[in-house]
């Protein structure tokens, strides 16, 4: 492989430049507008993979965005990877924050910035660019190798969880490899082997029928913010644990190798709040702070509004405020559960004097990988090799639903290669992708096939 290897190298910047068209087509999931983009996005995937000699490309149509699928299957008695990846991309609002058109990327410090660089484009790009050198020099995979590219993964992965269900056969394999995910830290290869559930909700309170002076009516009638605040205040309690009945209930304890190894991963909690420039950090008492991030659940609001925004003071009481709320789960939780019991909490903590109106938004199910298979191992010796150095074992705080359907749909472990850095800035402003990384990512890529070949 390491004729392939230098091939890449000397073919980099070649592969960034195809990396920023890929980059300049806006493909946000979430708003009707984008339709075409998205459509020609799918077509610029499906014909990079044709160039990288994938066979049988083809664009499915679904009920939404359209899924890429690919295959190379001549290496028969060997094992077959489905690689899979998403190329929508999350909306760039605030756009005033960013320092550079989001879908006009710009090359800084050895990082490639843009919406998408990271999550997910420049992490699938890898996978694809992997392929077609190995093609390139040597006219033939090490193993068998299927794609899978979806256009909803942030908003909620729906159409690709139906075609799973219909087609099993097609994307029948032994493996299923990810790159969604992040590093532990610059330039420490990472494989990770849990992700987060969710659960997502909008809570909306309505107060009086229309507006109100809150002179003539403050005080009398109740403001729906005033109450909505009240509500979410209660929903942790003084130990940072969320206050829903029989939360934790079905939350498994960490086993005595696991607490072991993420102490081995030496975490700095001052270094990470100096990052992120916040005086402390917070959350659940008596647990550490990677174990908060990536064994507990949490619940967060994600949004707030209502009431009188613009510039200036405005005297009013207003008719509705809402919130946007998320839990984050871990094994053994399943948003079907979480969910009833929030419903009915926070109903019970709602006066009479507001309704309140609670709407499910989208959810997904935790997952942990066990680490003794023969594809992470694999993935683990890649990664090594790639970066020159020990990889280590992380869980993650993000999610990505569809991991768990996979797994128990085509009966394969999954493989999270991670290249990001949780400094990348995903689905914020100045989202960006360290260059090293996807060189480093492609490498992976490439010796991953040739190990799981073996
Ligand atoms: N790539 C992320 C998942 C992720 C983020 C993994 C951070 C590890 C660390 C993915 O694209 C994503 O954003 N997922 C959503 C869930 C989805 C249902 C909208 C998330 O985690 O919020
Ligand atoms: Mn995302």
């Amino acid at each position: 492989m390491e004729e392939v290897i230098k091939y890449v190298k000397s073919n980099l910047d070649n592969y960034v430049e195809e990396l920023k068209d890929y980059l300049r087509i806006p493909s946000v999931s979430t708003t009707v507008e984008h339709k075409n983009d998205i459509l020609a996005c799918a077509k610029f995937v499906s014909d990079k993979l044709k160039v990288a000699g994938m066979k049988k490309v083809k664009i499915f149509e679904t009920e939404r965005h359209p899924l890429v699928y690919a295959e190379w299957l001549n290496a028969p008695g060997k094992p077959t990877v489905l690689i899979y990846g998403h190329y929508d991309v999350q909306p760039v609002d605030p756009i005033e924050l960013w320092d550079t058109d989001p879908f006009e990327p710009e090359i800084k410090n050895g990082k490639i910035y843009a919406r998408g660089a990271d999550d997910n484009k420049g992490q699938n790009f890898v996978h694809i660019k992997a392929v077609e050198a190995i093609m390139k020099l040597q006219k033939k995979l090490p193993l068998n190798v299927k794609f899978i590219i979806e256009g909803e993964e942030e908003v909620g992965s729906e159409s690709i969880s139906k075609f799973l269900k219909e087609n099993k056969k097609l994307l029948a394999c032994d493996a299923v490899l990810i790159s969604d995910t992040s590093l532990y830290g610059p330039d420490i290869p990472t494989i990770n082997y849990g992700l987060r559930g969710l659960s997502y909700f909008e809570i909306e309170l309505t107060g009086p029928n229309r507006d109100l002076h809150s002179g003539s009516f403050g005080g009398a009638i109740a403001n729906p913010i005033n109450e909505l605040a009240k509500l979410i205040s209660k929903l942790h309690d003084k130990n940072g644990k969320v206050t829903i009945p029989n939360f934790y209930k079905d939350v498994q304890r960490l086993t005595k190798k696991e607490k072991e190894n993420l102490k081995n991963l030496k975490f700095s909690d001052a270094k990470f709040a100096k990052e992120y420039k916040v005086k402390e950090l917070q959350g659940e008492k008596g647990y550490s702070t990677l174990e908060r991030l990536w064994t507990r659940p949490t619940l967060d609001c994600n949004g707030i509004y209502g009431g009188f925004t613009e510039e200036g003071a405005k005297t009013v009481l207003p008719s509705k405020a809402t919130t946007k709320i998320s839990m984050r789960l871990v094994p053994n939780q399943t948003p079907r559960k979480v969910e009833r019991e929030f419903i009915k909490y926070v109903k019970s903590l709602t006066p009479k004097s507001v309704k309140i109106k609670v709407t499910n938004m989208h959810g997904g199910l935790p997952v942990v990988i066990p680490l003794d298979g023969k594809a992470i191992k694999a993935a683990a010796a890649a990664t090594t090799k790639a970066f020159g150095k020990k990889t280590v074992f992380t869980r993650e705080g993000g999610s990505i639903p569809i991991v768990v359907k996979f797994m128990k749909q085509l009966k394969a472990p999954a493989v999270l290669m991670g290249l990001g850095l949780d400094t990348d800035d995903i689905h914020s402003p100045n989202e960006h992708f360290v260059l090293s990384n996807f060189e480093k990512g492609i490498y992976s890529s490439i010796y991953f096939m040739d190990e799981f070949s073996k």
